[in-house]
């Protein structure tokens, strides 16, 4: 029988687990979302997304055992984020996984959160290595070579903000709720003049791979503040904005995408991977510049582009096929880069 592996993500504030076979299928994956409890503060608090995890943990591990109908016996592999993330929630997620392995004696992997978003295409699709992959998330804006499991050299990064950052800080500008990136891109479908601003393309002319987001984020705040009268901006001009900056955004990855490929024109596909990743926009700019390249552009679906536990399954199967195993001493860590050793090759 194939190989079973339960994924368990616990980094941000999702509390995530699922079942994925050796051979790409995925039983259940059951992703409980914290979005309710650090609503009122305004962004995710660590030590409520870490209590959050740990009431939720079991539950949810239950629950992707259920929908898959299997039993824990028939595991073959238990696979959990090790970080990077909040420590907290880390923790909660990887000793629940270290746990289930010694209690169940079953082969135990920790987990690369980023490896988990850099493999996630392999999952949804036959993608062979190496690809360009663009990693695009809630913390993390990246160009990344990925010759092999494990081995991913960095060619570009962001210098200052991430680029869900800037739809989360200029979603809430706009007054909706987050994650704001979703929330954003709903209300760009609403525009009715998308065309109306234009607002600055960060590092345009730059040779560089690397991405810029913060002057995007202040170019958004002048135009939010000159519009709004009395607290309050008119839906009509919320929602072109909105279209505006999604599609700079958009236009801002696929022109390092451009580059990259120009770079490394032996790979075989441009992925993309990470919540952005899930942005309609961004998926046909990104398409694009990958048929102009002749090359084909591979992205999972939504709910494997924001944070999940199949992913973390799927990362754990290809480090597991791979002869690898992780010791139960294996630690939390709150910052894990992909590319131990960054060269920077952008000119
Ligand atoms: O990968 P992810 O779920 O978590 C991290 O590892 O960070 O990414 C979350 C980020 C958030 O900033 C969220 O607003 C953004 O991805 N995001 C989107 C969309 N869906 C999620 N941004 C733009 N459009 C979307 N449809
Ligand atoms: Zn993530």
């Amino acid at each position: 029988m194939t190989l079973l592996a339960l994924g368990i993500e616990t980094s941000c504030d999702e509390t995530a687990a699922a079942i994925v076979s050796a051979d790409r299928k995925i039983l259940s994956n059951i992703v409980f979302s914290q979005i309710a409890d650090h609503a009122v503060h305004g962004g995710v608090v660590p030590e409520i997304a870490a209590r959050a995890h740990l009431n939720a943990i079991n539950r949810v591990v239950g629950e992707a055992l259920k929908k898959a109908s299997i039993a824990f016996d028939d595991l073959g592999l238990i696979a959990a984020t090790a970080g990077p993330g909040l420590i907290g929630g880390v923790m909660v997620g990887l000793m629940t996984g270290k746990a289930l392995s010694a209690q169940l004696n079953k082969p135990f992997i920790g987990v690369n959160h980023l490896e988990g978003h850099a493999l996630s295409p392999r999952l949804s699709h036959d993608l062979q290595f190496p690809y360009l992959l663009l990693l695009v998330s809630g913390g993390h804006s990246q160009i990344l070579l990925a010759e092999d499991v494990g081995k991913y050299t960095l060619v570009g990064s962001t210098i200052d903000d991430a680029a869900g950052e800037c739809f989360d800080k200029s979603a809430k500008l706009l007054g909706l709720p987050q994650p704001g990136g979703p929330e954003l891109e709903k209300l760009a479908k609403l525009a009715k003049n998308p065309a109306r601003f234009e607002l600055p393309r960060p590092l345009i002319g730059k040779k560089t791979l690397d991405f810029s987001f913060s002057g995007l984020k202040t170019a958004m705040r002048e135009k939010i503040d000159a519009l709004t009268v009395h607290g309050n901006i008119k839906r009509d001009d919320a929602a072109d904005l909105a279209a505006a900056l999604q599609k700079t955004i958009a236009g801002h990855l696929s022109d390092r995408c451009k580059r990259a490929l120009e770079q490394y024109p032996h790979v075989t596909a441009l992925a993309a991977a990470g919540g952005v990743a899930s942005n309609g926009a961004t998926r046909a700019s990104l398409e694009k510049t990958a048929a102009d390249a002749g090359l084909p552009f591979v992205a999972p679906p939504s709910a494997l582009c924001t944070d999940n536990g199949a992913m973390i399954a799927w990362a754990g199967i290809e480090r597991f096929n791979k002869g690898q195993r992780d010791a139960l001493d294996i630690p939390a860590r709150p910052r894990w880069p992909l590319d131990q050793n960054p060269v920077k090759v952008s000119v």
